[in-house]
This record gives structure tokens, sequence and C-alpha cells, in this order.
């Protein structure tokens, strides 16, 4: 069985083919011209994907030395994401499979973070609890099978991405910032400043950001640009600590009230070096089994749409040639 992968969601250019479970070429063109904006702009990314899809899903045939013809089916992203970006994905996809005679494979694309671990892990079993984390989610979910999930909590403003896109835009540092901060993080001091971390009180395991964004924007603002510069690695350090404080307690404390012991991370956030180490303690300190996607299966791709459209393939759940892209679709109600 082979399945192509489209990933058009955001900023990334996403094709990639599976061959089984195995990863034949998995290709990610990164929308760089965003940086100068300090953010993802929608109409550029949605032209930035059209000048590009076509090559880059040739580049990917070329490189497995795969016809269109050999290909059983395209898996691509619906949902969630940003309309027009998500629409060159879906209406590039839905004109290889109608001029191919292949099905067409919706996926939702927090679904595809969840089954990236199994690009990396093949032997990963049910249920496990995962923490997904990018620049649109933050939420522990417990998966209990392909497509079974129970949301255990969430961000109820800025995803865990966001708060580090956002800090670092603060810091003058550039986008996107996740891995910015996590670099000069470093060789910080994780203790340097007590950023707060939220205790919600309608639900212990929900998170919130957007305090934390605040109070760096107040500190940056009341002591100054050369402290705030002579600081930096500091601060980062002090920044990320917090993030990951909060989104380490709250999955660890979800998996001990509901007594599972398989851990999963997923999302951008998950190439986070200090979330991946203290997570690794985490678990080991309450026997707790932890995976993680390799560095590229974290971030937005297509190898995992097509991992999670292999799974769909096998059940015969195809898409509709008519389906529309849906910019807010949600883990569960698309069950
Ligand atoms: O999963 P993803 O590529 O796209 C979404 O679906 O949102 O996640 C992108 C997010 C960005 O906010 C980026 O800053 C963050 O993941 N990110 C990181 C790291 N690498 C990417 N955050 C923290 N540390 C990293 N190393
Ligand atoms: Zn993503």
């Amino acid at each position: 069985m082979r399945i192509l992968g489209i990933e058009t969601s955001c900023d990334e250019t996403a094709v990639a083919i599976l061959e089984d479970r195995n990863v034949l070429v998995n290709l990610v063109h990164s929308q760089l011209l965003h940086q100068q904006y300090g953010g993802v702009v929608p109409e550029f990314a949605s032209r930035e994907h059209m000048r590009i899809i076509e090559t880059l899903t040739k580049a990917a045939l070329n490189q497995s030395h795969i016809t269109i013809n050999e290909i059983d089916g395209v898996a691509v992203t619906r949902g969630p994401g940003l309309m027009g970006a998500l629409l060159v994905g879906l209406s590039f996809a839905k004109g290889l499979t109608y001029a191919s005679n292949k099905p067409l494979i919706g996926v939702n694309h927090v679904e595809g973070h969840i089954m990236a671990n199994f690009l990396d892990h093949p032997d990963l079993k049910y249920p496990f609890l995962c923490l997904l984390a990018s620049g649109g989610h933050s939420q522990i979910v417990y998966v209990k099978d392909f497509h079974n999930y129970q949301i255990f909590g969430r961000s109820i403003d800025d995803a865990a991405g966001e708060a580090f896109d956002k800090a670092a835009r603060i810091l003058n540092l550039g986008y996107p910032g996740g891995p910015l901060i996590d670099r000069m993080a470093e060789n910080g001091n994780p203790g340097f400043y007590p950023f707060p971390r939220a205790k919600i009180k309608n639900g212990v395991n929900d998170f919130s950001f957007s305090g934390l964004k605040t109070s760096i924007l107040y500190l940056v603002k009341k002591e100054g640009a050369d402290w705030t510069q002579r600081h930096l690695h500091d601060i980062c350090a002090s920044y990320q600590e917090a993030i990951v404080d909060v989104l380490v307690t709250n999955t660890i404390t979800v998996a001990r009230h509901e007594n599972i012991n398989r851990l999963v991370l997923a999302g951008g956030v998950a190439a986070n070096s200090r979330l991946r180490t203290a997570f690794q303690s985490e678990a080991a300190r309450y026997g707790m089994e932890i995976y993680f996607p390799s560095m590229e299966y974290c971030t937005d791709n297509a190898a995992m749409i097509a991992r999670a459209g292999i799974e769909l393939f096998i059940r015969k759940q195809f898409s509709e040639s008519n389906i529309s892209a849906i910019p807010n679709l949600s883990l569960i109600s698309d069950n």
C-alpha cells in the first residue's frame, strides 16, 4: 500500500509518500517569507503553497521512483488550519485523485500529529495519554485507539507554541519563536525569574498561557532593553521553564489520576529539548513509558498525514470528492 500525503494547513508546504508504514520520502518547504512579519500572513501562505505544491509533489514522486498510478490513495489535511492554506492542498489533492481515479482521504491535522509517533515507534501500543502542543493547540488527549479520543485538558487561551512565538517577538528574537527560545535557554538559568504558572480554578488540567505572555511583556518594559539584552539567556530559560512546568505537571497529574502508564508527546512544541528531558525524568520517577517523535515529525509534515491516511485507508474511510476544508475542525466532532 502506498499513500501520498499532502499538508498545507499553515506555513509549511509538505508532501510525503509512505509504503505500508515506511516513509519513502518526506519533503517540507518551510515558508521563510513570514519571518520578516514576525508571524504567518495567511494570504502569503496560500500563495506560497500554490507556487510550490505541484513542484514538491513531482519531486516526491521522482525521489521515490514512483508514478502517480502506483499510489493507492491521497491523504490530505482538511483542517484545522488557515482556510486559504487548507484549500490549496485540498483542491490539489482533489485534482490529483480525480485525474488518477484514486481515493481521496481527508485527514485531521491534529490526528496526524498524534499518529506521527507511529512513524518512529511502529510498536507503540494503545491506549496512551498524549500531550499535543503546537502553535495552534495544547491538549491532553487520552488516545484509547485510533480515532477514539477523550480530552482531559486544553488551553483556555493561547497555545503553548503561541506562548513561545509571542515571547520571541517581545524579545525581538524572530519567528518561529520556539526553536529560538529553546536554543537561547540552553545556557541560561531557569530559576532566574519566577514567571507565573497559571492555576485554572474551573478545571485543574486546563492550561492558560496568556498571563505568562503579559508577564514577560511587563518585565521587558519595566527593566528596559539593555537589561533584557544582558539577561536574554536567563529570561528565555525561565520563560521556557514556566511553560514546560505547566505542561509536564498537568499531563502527569492526569496520567496518575487516570492510571495511565504510557505517555506520548506530539506537535511542534514536542521538539523542545527541555520539555523532552523534563518528561523523561518525570516518567522515570513514576515508572511510566514515554514516547516522542523524532524532530522532523514533531513540526508540521506530510508523513504524519499519510500515516493517519493509512489507518483511514485500511478502514475504507474515504472522503467524498466534494469535501470542504474545515478551519476549526476538532479532534472529537469528526469521529
Ligand atoms: O506543529 P507545528 O509545526 O504547527 C502547528 O500545527 O501549529 O507547531 C509549530 C509551533 C510553533 O509555535 C513553534 O514555535 C513551536 O511549534 N516549536 C517549538 C520548538 N520547535 C517548534 N517550541 C518550543 N521549542 C521548540 N524547539
Ligand atoms: Zn501542526
